[in-house]
Protein backbone atom coordinates (compact mmCIF):
# COMPACT_ATOMS: atom_id res chain seq x y z
CA UNK A 1 0.00 0.00 0.00
CA UNK A 2 2.57 2.23 1.28
CA UNK A 3 4.54 1.63 -2.47
CA UNK A 4 1.36 1.97 -4.52
CA UNK A 5 0.98 5.49 -2.36
CA UNK A 6 4.00 6.97 -3.60
CA UNK A 7 4.53 10.29 -2.41
CA UNK A 8 0.87 11.04 -2.34
CA UNK A 9 -1.26 11.53 0.89
CA UNK A 10 -4.18 10.08 1.99
CA UNK A 11 -6.53 13.22 2.19
CA UNK A 12 -9.51 12.91 4.17
CA UNK A 13 -12.79 15.25 3.60
CA UNK A 14 -16.43 15.64 4.32
CA UNK A 15 -18.29 17.30 6.47
CA UNK A 16 -17.65 18.11 9.93
CA UNK A 17 -17.97 15.69 12.53
CA UNK A 18 -17.66 12.57 9.78
CA UNK A 19 -14.70 11.86 12.29
CA UNK A 20 -11.69 12.66 10.00
CA UNK A 21 -9.65 13.34 12.47
CA UNK A 22 -10.04 10.66 14.35
CA UNK A 23 -10.38 7.82 12.01
CA UNK A 24 -7.05 10.40 10.59
CA UNK A 25 -5.24 9.49 13.62
CA UNK A 26 -5.54 5.59 13.75
CA UNK A 27 -4.91 5.33 9.62
CA UNK A 28 -1.72 7.30 10.22
CA UNK A 29 -1.04 5.17 12.88
CA UNK A 30 -1.96 2.01 11.17
CA UNK A 31 0.20 2.60 7.82
CA UNK A 32 3.24 4.53 9.86
CA UNK A 33 2.82 7.74 7.98
CA UNK A 34 2.41 11.26 9.65
CA UNK A 35 -0.92 12.84 10.61
CA UNK A 36 -1.53 15.86 9.53
CA UNK A 37 -4.84 18.13 10.32
CA UNK A 38 -5.25 20.95 8.13
CA UNK A 39 -7.07 23.32 10.62
CA UNK A 40 -4.44 23.02 12.96
CA UNK A 41 -2.24 23.84 10.90
CA UNK A 42 -4.14 26.86 9.88
CA UNK A 43 -4.06 27.14 13.70
CA UNK A 44 -0.65 26.89 14.00
CA UNK A 45 0.20 29.03 10.99
CA UNK A 46 -2.09 32.07 12.08
CA UNK A 47 -1.18 32.26 15.95
CA UNK A 48 -5.18 31.89 15.87
CA UNK A 49 -7.87 29.33 16.51
CA UNK A 50 -10.15 28.70 13.34
CA UNK A 51 -13.03 30.68 15.75
CA UNK A 52 -11.28 33.97 16.17
CA UNK A 53 -10.06 33.62 11.98
CA UNK A 54 -13.53 33.89 11.26
CA UNK A 55 -14.77 36.44 13.76
CA UNK A 56 -11.61 38.67 13.32
CA UNK A 57 -11.42 38.06 9.31
CA UNK A 58 -14.02 36.46 7.85
CA UNK A 59 -14.59 33.13 6.46
CA UNK A 60 -12.96 34.69 2.89
CA UNK A 61 -9.84 34.87 4.60
CA UNK A 62 -9.88 31.79 6.29
CA UNK A 63 -10.66 30.11 3.04
CA UNK A 64 -7.68 31.64 1.58
CA UNK A 65 -5.37 30.60 3.71
CA UNK A 66 -6.91 26.74 4.27
CA UNK A 67 -5.73 26.90 0.25
CA UNK A 68 -2.23 27.79 1.16
CA UNK A 69 -1.93 25.30 4.16
CA UNK A 70 -3.20 22.40 2.37
CA UNK A 71 -0.87 23.17 -1.28
CA UNK A 72 2.08 23.27 0.94
CA UNK A 73 1.20 20.17 3.23
CA UNK A 74 0.45 17.92 0.06
CA UNK A 75 4.23 18.92 -1.08
CA UNK A 76 4.93 16.85 1.85
CA UNK A 77 3.76 13.42 1.12
CA UNK A 78 3.24 11.01 1.84
CA UNK A 79 0.78 11.83 5.06
CA UNK A 80 -2.89 11.12 6.46
CA UNK A 81 -4.05 14.91 6.19
CA UNK A 82 -7.32 15.59 7.67
CA UNK A 83 -9.03 18.60 5.81
CA UNK A 84 -11.71 20.95 7.56
CA UNK A 85 -14.89 20.25 5.74
CA UNK A 86 -14.96 23.44 4.07
CA UNK A 87 -12.09 22.34 1.88
CA UNK A 88 -12.74 20.37 -0.53
CA UNK A 89 -15.34 22.72 -1.99
CA UNK A 90 -12.36 24.81 -3.73
CA UNK A 91 -11.56 23.82 -7.28
CA UNK A 92 -7.67 24.72 -6.57
CA UNK A 93 -8.01 22.53 -3.59
CA UNK A 94 -9.86 19.45 -5.45
CA UNK A 95 -7.02 20.15 -8.26
CA UNK A 96 -3.89 19.97 -5.69
CA UNK A 97 -5.48 17.14 -3.84
CA UNK A 98 -5.94 14.93 -7.10
CA UNK A 99 -2.60 15.86 -7.96
CA UNK A 100 -0.83 14.99 -5.03
CA UNK A 101 -3.09 13.15 -3.04
CA UNK A 102 -5.65 10.08 -2.59
CA UNK A 103 -8.82 11.64 -1.74
CA UNK A 104 -11.66 9.85 0.64
CA UNK A 105 -15.12 10.88 1.18
CA UNK A 106 -16.09 9.65 5.00
CA UNK A 107 -19.75 9.93 4.55
CA UNK A 108 -22.22 9.99 6.80
CA UNK A 109 -25.50 10.83 7.57
CA UNK A 110 -27.31 13.70 9.07
CA UNK A 111 -28.02 12.25 12.51
CA UNK A 112 -24.89 10.82 13.18
CA UNK A 113 -23.66 14.38 12.50
CA UNK A 114 -25.47 16.03 14.65
CA UNK A 115 -25.14 13.94 17.59
CA UNK A 116 -21.02 14.25 17.05
CA UNK A 117 -21.38 18.02 16.71
CA UNK A 118 -23.98 18.74 19.47
CA UNK A 119 -21.50 17.14 21.76
CA UNK A 120 -18.28 19.24 20.82
CA UNK A 121 -18.56 22.07 18.99
CA UNK A 122 -16.94 25.41 19.12
CA UNK A 123 -17.64 25.41 15.14
CA UNK A 124 -18.58 28.77 13.76
CA UNK A 125 -20.23 27.91 11.32
CA UNK A 126 -22.75 26.26 13.44
CA UNK A 127 -22.70 29.23 15.93
CA UNK A 128 -26.38 30.13 15.25
CA UNK A 129 -29.51 29.73 16.23
CA UNK A 130 -30.44 26.72 13.65
CA UNK A 131 -27.38 24.44 13.13
CA UNK A 132 -29.67 21.83 12.21
CA UNK A 133 -31.48 23.78 8.76
CA UNK A 134 -27.12 25.02 8.35
CA UNK A 135 -26.08 21.86 8.56
CA UNK A 136 -29.00 20.49 6.10
CA UNK A 137 -28.26 23.41 3.78
CA UNK A 138 -24.32 22.40 3.81
CA UNK A 139 -25.01 19.01 3.18
CA UNK A 140 -27.21 19.67 0.64
CA UNK A 141 -24.62 21.96 -1.30
CA UNK A 142 -21.81 19.82 -0.36
CA UNK A 143 -22.57 16.20 -0.74
CA UNK A 144 -22.39 16.50 -4.37
CA UNK A 145 -18.72 17.79 -4.44
CA UNK A 146 -17.81 15.19 -1.69
CA UNK A 147 -18.77 12.25 -3.73
CA UNK A 148 -16.08 13.45 -6.64
CA UNK A 149 -13.67 11.88 -3.89
CA UNK A 150 -11.30 9.49 -5.30
CA UNK A 151 -13.28 6.91 -2.90
CA UNK A 152 -16.14 6.94 -0.60
CA UNK A 153 -16.56 5.17 2.70
CA UNK A 154 -19.60 5.50 4.26
CA UNK A 155 -19.14 6.45 8.30
CA UNK A 156 -22.61 5.39 10.08
CA UNK A 157 -23.18 4.68 13.70
CA UNK A 158 -19.91 1.99 13.24
CA UNK A 159 -16.27 2.10 15.73
CA UNK A 160 -13.62 4.19 13.96
CA UNK A 161 -11.25 1.26 13.97
CA UNK A 162 -14.13 -0.68 11.36
CA UNK A 163 -13.77 2.73 9.12
CA UNK A 164 -9.70 2.45 9.31
CA UNK A 165 -10.23 -1.06 8.31
CA UNK A 166 -12.53 -0.39 5.33
CA UNK A 167 -9.85 2.30 3.82
CA UNK A 168 -6.98 -0.26 4.14
CA UNK A 169 -8.66 -2.53 2.73
CA UNK A 170 -9.69 -0.22 -0.19
CA UNK A 171 -6.63 1.22 -1.02
CA UNK A 172 -4.74 -1.95 -1.00
C1 LIG B 1 -15.62 24.06 8.33
C2 LIG B 1 -15.21 22.95 9.01
C3 LIG B 1 -14.24 22.99 10.11
C4 LIG B 1 -13.34 24.23 9.99
C5 LIG B 1 -14.16 25.46 9.83
C6 LIG B 1 -15.07 25.41 8.61
C7 LIG B 1 -16.60 23.90 7.23
O1 LIG B 1 -13.45 21.82 10.08
O2 LIG B 1 -12.46 24.10 8.92
O3 LIG B 1 -14.91 25.61 11.00
O4 LIG B 1 -16.72 24.81 6.40
O5 LIG B 1 -17.27 22.85 7.17
P1 LIG B 1 -13.97 20.35 10.55
O6 LIG B 1 -14.64 19.73 9.37
O7 LIG B 1 -12.73 19.65 10.91
O8 LIG B 1 -14.88 20.58 11.69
Amino acid sequence: LLKKLGHRSIVLVGIMGCGKSTVGKRLAQRLGLEFIDADSEIERAANMTVSEIFAEHGEPYFRSGEERVIARILREGPQVLATGGGAFMSDATRQEISEHGVSIWLKVDFETVMARVRRRSTRPLLQNPDPEGTMRNLLAKREPVYARAALTVTSKEVPHETVVDQIVITLA
